[in-house]
């Protein structure tokens, strides 16, 4: 029996090496002249800021840069930002980089439309009534899913919260999907950030909201992480497998936002604010555990997932309690292999992990029931 269930992306997809020279073009066709470019300093340092403006002055579009974004977005980036856009009379915001920066450019724009702090949008004070300025997306780094989502999760260091915000405009309107960009990320974050987009297409395929629409998506988005993550890992410049992670990226970021992620997010959220841990290497890290976990829910699927890297039994039983196992060698293999308590994960903390992990609303998407014991189980599985 097929669940009810709706698909919607507004978001157009721009794929191709190169094609982030396009953007100018774009723009121009709009009309749009003032571009804010919401980005980080690692991004300026690589070098990468200065071949976006280059393209847009080349079509004579201002640009201006905002380079205060943290790497989880806050309250204070996203204000910060829209005051920024204020002041600069931006009519279009490109987020540039990783998650953070794309995140952070979907609320700013949001902000200064509405007037107001993006804490209200976290409180439910106010809602995104008015559509801010259209906003571009161009990932430099394969793994966020940021780029396919219109929702942006923001923290407020002074009250401790953390909330999704999404609204009218949040999604962004064209995402560039340029593998060239990506050329030379190192080798541990090009591992890191596979993992995580390989843990989205994952969660998402074995959740509960699944259905086929998201399944495909996932299907896909796993075959490409399969089959490239190595290649890409051992050569950064194979523009064919960071083509691969870069659309597979994106793939597990539709497939997450049309069906959930689980008890691996739920679980990697409150380490990874802890210790200060990247995301992708603790998707990478829970990731055997929480196959191990869910596979009786989800024994076809987790056995499927085995044969996609590299388990041959034919037995559904046999090749899902070797899927664990199998991503565990993966892991060796692509230097994602360090466990958390190497990782500085102190057993003190593991209670208060687990307690702020049981408040991740992601739990009610697992296929099995996320309970302390369950996530305490995930987590020293994977120390
Ligand atoms: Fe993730």
């Amino acid at each position: 029996m097929f669940k009810t269930f709706q698909y919607f992306s507004p978001i157009e997809f721009v794929f191709g090496a190169g094609r982030v020279v396009e953007v100018g073009k774009r723009l121009q066709a709009k009309e749009l002249q003032r571009a804010l470019i919401v980005t980080d300093e690692g991004i300026v340092n690589a070098g990468i800021v200065d071949v976006v403006e280059a393209m847009l002055s080349d079509h004579h579009i201002t640009s201006e840069r905002f380079t205060d974004v943290k790497s989880n977005p806050t309250v204070e980036n996203v204000d910060a930002g829209a005051k920024a856009l204020s002041e600069f009379g931006g009519d279009v915001i490109i987020g540039l980089g990783g998650g953070s920066p794309i995140d952070t450019a979907k609320i700013i724009a949001a902000s200064a439309a509405n007037k107001c702090s993006a804490h209200d949008f976290m409180t439910g004070k106010r809602t995104i009534e008015i559509p801010g300025v259209p906003q571009i997306a161009i990932p430099t780094t394969a793994g966020s899913g940021a780029e396919s989502a219109k929702v942006s999760v923001l923290i407020d260091h002074t009250t401790g919260e953390k909330k999704g915000v999404f609204g009218p405009g949040t999604a962004p309107w064209i995402t560039v999907l340029d593998p060239e960009l990506q050329v030379g990320m190192p080798a541990w974050l090009t591992a890191a950030t596979g993992m995580d987009a390989l843990s989205h297409s994952l969660e998402a395929y074995l959740g509960l909201a699944a259905n086929p629409f998201s399944d495909s998506l996932a299907e896909q988005g796993m075959r490409l992480v399969a089959d490239h993550i190595e290649r890409v890992v051992d050569d950064g410049s194979d523009i064919e497998a960071r083509s691969a992670l870069t659309i597979a990226s994106a793939l597990g970021g539709l497939a997450k936002e049309q069906s959930g992620l689980g008890i691996l997010h739920a679980v990697a959220m409150p380490i990874g604010y802890l210790y200060d841990l990247h995301h992708g290497y603790l998707c990478a890290a829970l990731m055997p555990a929480t196959l191990d976990y869910n596979r009786s829910a989800v024994l076809a699927k987790t056995a499927w997932v085995a044969r996609l890297f590299g388990v041959e039994d034919p037995d559904d039983e046999g090749a899902a309690a070797a899927a664990g196992h199998t991503i565990r060698q993966l892991n060796d293999r692509i230097g994602m292999g360090t466990g958390l308590a190497e990782s500085g994960v102190k057993p003190d903390d593991h209670q208060r992990l687990v307690d702020d992990a049981m408040n991740s609303y992601l739990l009610k998407n697992n296929p099995i029931e996320g309970t302390p014991a369950g996530c305490l189980a995930v987590l020293e599985a994977s120390l």
